[in-house]
């Protein structure tokens, strides 16, 4: 077999049989092909697609190419979750705990912040000690007697997709539905769950900017699932503005436990609903007795306990989980005032996360820190009503070299209707 006819194929919209993606898939792994030959395959797809079947091929070979968790030491259902990304998406954090006071055993391995979203790693990472790089049996230890585990995922899971991704990156290829469904499906299987529910993001602030994408990638990425033989669940949820009211760790640790003592926000509607669809699989329930079992894991406080004792368990400080003045907190802070009246229309999250990355709070190279403390609290939603002088957000920074910038780049984020100017 030869590279050059399996790009013909797909140049001429032919299917590739299974044969010829496993061709394609290990010679990607193990570097057989040139960069311009995997480029013009990566594109082919992109403008010609592939079928289920096709897709499907393709995402087993690319989880076959490293790593293939096995979690079968571990009694009971074993579920996983995985977000296309967003900002203040946190709902990892409440969402495990909540689960695993439940006895569904929950083995995450997560990622840190890409681009201008946040990763669940890091965010674990502002818990004072805790350690997201613990040995693979302690990982399943901590699984088999706490419930639930979130590490970071290791560099040998789907090789494959580490190589795709990054041509991807710079051929104009990302936004393939196919492509992004195997490379998000790829470590999902070789994750070793039994359950995945997906919860794909649509809009400003997410990957997929429409619904319709949104739910064609979903659709895709639960039929994958299946054809390998795991339990599939998807939602679809909007990422029009920011889920949570923090964009930061330090933030999104707090606004997580807010969610275990049981606040009302949009953060705990998504997180509860997450929780509700992977109970239904768990253990063959209807909707109503799931929603009671995670309320009540909420009031009774089994889902905060459940929280300080995973913390502990990976080296964490779990004083944290019951008194958030315990995190670390940035040097200073700044209000962004409201320069004009009316109510607010947009909250575009890639600005705001883009933001969060200025003031020290992501990575534009691959050694920056990502300080866990800087980031934003937002004080409005789309559809609040401002006077000139409201609070917008807060600015939490420790060097005031940006925060003009980021200062202004908020006013820009956040639009609002019936504009008076001052
Ligand atoms: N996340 C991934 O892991 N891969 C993609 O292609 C997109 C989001």
């Amino acid at each position: 077999m030869v590279i050059q006819d399996l790009l013909d194929k797909k140049r001429l919209k032919k299917e590739l049989t299974d044969n010829e993606i496993s061709f394609f898939v290990n010679g990607v792994a193990k570097d057989e092909f040139k960069d311009y030959e995997v480029s013009a395959m990566l594109m082919a797809i992109a403008i010609n697609g592939m079928t289920d079947r096709e897709t499907t091929t393709l995402t087993l070979e690319m989880a076959k190419t490293g790593e293939m968790v096995d979690l079968s030491k571990i009694d009971g259902v074993k579920a996983d979750k995985h977000s296309t990304g967003g900002i203040s998406d946190t709902t990892t954090l409440a969402v495990v705990p909540i689960l695993a006071s439940l006895g569904v055993k929950m083995a995450k391995m997560s990622g840190r912040s890409l681009g201008f979203t946040g990763g669940t790693v890091d965010k674990l990472e502002a818990i004072d000690g805790y350690k997201t790089d613990i040995s693979k049996d302690d990982f399943i230890k901590n699984v088999q007697t706490i419930g639930a585990s979130v590490i970071s995922q290791t560099d040998n899971i789907a090789v494959a997709d580490k190589k795709l991704y990054a041509m991807r990156d710079v051929t104009s290829t990302v936004q393939s539905i196919p492509l992004i469904a195997s490379s998000i499906m790829s470590k999902k299987l070789a994750s070793g769950a039994d359950i995945i529910l997906l919860d794909v993001k649509f809009g400003k602030g997410a990957f997929m900017k429409t619904k319709k994408d949104a739910t064609k990638l979903s659709k895709l990425m639960v039929t994958i699932g299946k054809n390998a033989g795991k339990k599939m669940c998807a939602i679809i949820s909007s990422m029009e503005e920011p889920l949570g009211k923090g964009i930061g760790c330090t933030m999104e640790v707090r606004d997580a436990v807010q969610v275990l003592n049981g606040a009302k926000n949009p953060l705990a509607t998504v997180s509860k609903c997450i929780c509700v669809e992977i109970l239904k699989l768990a253990k063959n329930i209807d909707n109503k007795t799931a929603t009671t079992l995670v309320e009540k894991a909420i009031s009774d406080k089994s889902a905060l306990n459940k929280f300080a004792e995973m913390v502990k368990a990976q080296g964490g400080n779990e004083k944290i989980i019951f008194d958030l003045s315990l995190l670390k907190q940035s040097k200073s802070k700044v209000d962004v005032k409201a320069k004009t009246q009316g109510t607010v229309c947009e909250i575009n999250g890639e600005m705001l996360g883009n933001s969060c990355k200025l003031l020290g709070g992501g990575r534009f190279k691959k050694t920056d820190p990502g300080l866990h403390e800087v980031g934003i609290d937002m004080e409005v939603r789309i559809g609040t009503k401002v006077n000139i002088g409201d609070t917008l957000c807060t600015i939490y920074y420790n060097d005031d070299k940006n925060v003009e910038e980021v200062e202004n780049s908020i006013l820009n984020a956040i639009k609002i209707k019936n504009v008076k100017h001052v």
